[in-house]
């Protein structure tokens, strides 16, 4: 069977890119991405490109490519539901907020909702594709709602959990390590709905680099992927600690250990802690399960990556106090950066976040810059934590859209994402407007600290003694 028409459910960062590509890589398939959120939907049909609701390098040129030929944004669900013949579901799945597993399992009331509109509104037999992350064995309840609420027709589901990380979202998609497709193998149907997805990834990805499972290892890979990963941030973070506290450097030790081919060079960058809406929420989603199955061990070994990760945005704040003789209060301190990392306007879980944090719990007062995230995004990412009234928040924390002039009169600049530009700025212009003496904490390490003491600025950086 060759697909024709694929729906897509959830226009956010893996809906919105993912569909763009597949559009434009299979001109004879129409696309069709709906939301709910109809804000969402104006933006991805904006003639203006620049207000897309995602920022990721590349993309708009491939929504103008394909955008009214064969890729479609529309809010009419169920319309674009019953049109085809591939279902994906990319909506949210975020960490539960209330009732049982609260702080820990992964909310499925958005994936439940989808799975009981399919069944309803489905007058012809549909593959209905996980594309959001889910627990493992969320196929079975899938598949029981689709079949318990339906019209009679066929309902064949797949996992086909994405692995694009947010800023390489374009060239992630156009050149994955591998597209992972799990489904009923033991089944004809299954085997079809399987070769079916296949070929619309074989319009570009070379068939080595598909692979097919079974739909339980599909789901479980996902949750493992993001563990193993965020598990080496947080081991090369805990070496930082180790590192400022015995005279190594983190960057050397990282080149080291990272030249063994077993471990292998990437994902040993030391920094003030990873974010982004993934790693942390799919963690304990393992963790969740895992207690759940009674697996005690198993779950305190994957906790400690969190355990970590808190620490590291912890510690990073204490220094900054600790470092400005004890006290930020009523001190001016500028964040560059508030996005999870650079080039992405996504903030979820940025390492920011916390750390602006514990410095308004100081009483210290905040300019910040970021080049891609608008100023209500911040107040909301502050307002959300709910640990000081909106109006206070407002007041302690003031948004530049000019990095220099974020950075005038402060006491200290602390670099929170990684943009590439940051390394750019001219350093002696900001130094001569700030406060003396000029404290730089580098959450990232991508300022050149020889430079910077020579020009006068007192420097703290990840992983080295200070
Ligand atoms: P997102 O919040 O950006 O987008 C989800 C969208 O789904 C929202 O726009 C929301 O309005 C919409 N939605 C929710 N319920 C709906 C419904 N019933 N009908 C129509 N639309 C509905 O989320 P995201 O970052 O794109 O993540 C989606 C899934 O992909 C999650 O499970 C996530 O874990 C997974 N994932 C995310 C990334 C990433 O980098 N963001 C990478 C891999 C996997
Ligand atoms: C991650 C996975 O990489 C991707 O495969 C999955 O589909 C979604 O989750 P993402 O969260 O978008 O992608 O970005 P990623 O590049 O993994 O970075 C996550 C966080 O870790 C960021 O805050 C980043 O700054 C931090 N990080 C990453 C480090 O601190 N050091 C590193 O060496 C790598």
């Amino acid at each position: 069977m060759r697909v024709k028409r694929i729906c897509c459910i959830g226009a956010g960062y893996v809906g919105g890119p993912t569909m763009a590509i597949i559009a434009q890589k299979n001109p004879s398939i129409a696309v069709t991405v709906v939301d709910i959120n109809a804000n969402r939907i104006a933006a991805w049909n904006d003639e203006n490109l620049d207000n897309l609701p995602i920022y990721e390098p590349g993309l708009s040129e491939v929504v103008k490519e394909a955008r009214g030929k064969n890729l479609f944004f529309s809010t009419a669900v169920d319309q674009a539901i019953e049109e085809a013949d591939m279902i994906f579901i990319s909506v949210n799945t975020p960490t539960k907020t209330y009732g049982v597993g609260k702080g820990m399992a992964a909310d499925l009331k958005f994936i439940e909702l989808c799975a009981r509109q399919i069944a309803r509104v489905s007058k012809s037999n549909k593959i209905v594709v996980e594309k959001s992350t889910l627990p493992v064995r969320t196929a079975e309840a899938l598949k029981s709602i689709l079949d318990n609420t339906g019209n009679g027709v066929n309902f064949q589901i797949l996992s086909n959990p994405e692995f694009l990380a947010e800023g390489t979202a374009v060239n992630d998609l156009l050149n994955p390590d591998r597209v992972l497709i799990g489904g009923d193998i033991d089944h004809e149907k299954g085997k079809e709905a399987m070769q079916a997805l296949v070929d619309v990834y074989a319009s570009w990805v070379p068939k080595e680099r598909i692979l097919t499972t079974n739909i339980w290892s599909s789901e479980l890979s996902k949750l493992t992927a993001n563990a193993f990963l965020a598990q080496r941030v947080s081991s090369i973070n805990a070496l930082s600690e180790l590192c400022e506290a015995t005279g190594a450097d983190d960057n050397e030790v990282a080149k080291a250990i990272g030249a063994d081919s077993r471990i292998g060079s990437k994902f040993l960058q030391a920094s003030v802690g990873f974010g982004g809406s993934c790693f942390q929420k799919d963690i304990l989603n393992l963790v969740y399960i895992s207690r759940s199955l009674g697996l005690a061990e198993v779950a305190d070994y994957w906790e400690q990556v969190i355990t970590m990760n808190d620490h590291q945005k912890d510690r990073f704040a204490k220094k900054m106090v600790s470092t400005m003789y004890n006290t930020v209060s009523g001190k001016q301190i500028a964040l560059l950066g508030w996005a999870f990392k650079k080039d992405t306007n996504d903030t979820r879980e940025s390492a920011a976040i916390y750390v602006a944090d514990e410095l308004l719990a100081e009483q210290a007062q905040l300019h910040v810059f970021d080049p891609k995230v608008q100023k209500q995004q911040i107040l909301n990412d502050l307002k959300t934590l709910n640990t000081r009234s909106e109006e206070e928040n407002a007041n302690l924390v003031s948004i530049y859209n000019d990095p220099f002039k974020a950075c005038e009169d402060v006491h200290a600049i602390a670099v929170m994402t990684e943009w590439d530009e940051f390394r750019e700025y001219d350093w002696q212009k900001i130094y001569d407007q700030m406060m003396k003496p000029a404290f730089v904490f580098d959450g990232r390490n991508i300022l050149d600290a020889k430079k910077l003491e020579a020009i006068g600025f007192s420097v703290f950086q990840i992983g080295k003694a200070n």
